[in-house]
């Protein structure tokens, strides 16, 4: 399947220790900058697959609103041990006042597809 460069959001729009949701063709994508850096996730959280949410960041942490797992903002990482594995980290390119994601969006569908039917 191939990898798309897709224009998610105007880089204004994520703003530092914030992070924000994106529906992309029905796929959710969580964008936050910290430090100055941008990080993209799947925004589906693997321990019960609730939905991620725009959010002010806590302490540099991604927050799940469905039982507060608290996610390293580098790797996704969940640091209070609720989510059995990490957040689906993405690539993603800021240039030219966008920001993109680079995936395989084919795959990202059937992954949401797949998480969400558990
Ligand atoms: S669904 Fe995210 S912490 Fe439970």
């Amino acid at each position: 399947m191939p990898i798309k460069r897709v224009s998610i959001v105007r880089s204004p729009a994520v703003r530092e220790g914030h992070a924000i949701l994106k529906i992309v063709s029905g796929i959710p994508i969580l964008i936050a900058r910290y430090n100055g850096s941008v990080r993209a996730y799947l925004g589906v959280c693997p321990h019960k697959y609730y939905a991620l949410c725009s959010h002010e960041l806590e302490d540099g942490r991604i927050v799940c609103p469905g039982h507060r797992e608290r996610f390293d903002f580098e790797t996704g990482s969940p640091l209070k041990g609720i989510a059995p594995k990490p957040l689906f980290k993405l690539k993603a390119v800021e240039e030219d006042g966008k920001i993109y994601v680079e995936a395989d969006f084919d795959e990202l569908a059937s992954l949401v597809k797949a998480e969400t039917s558990k």
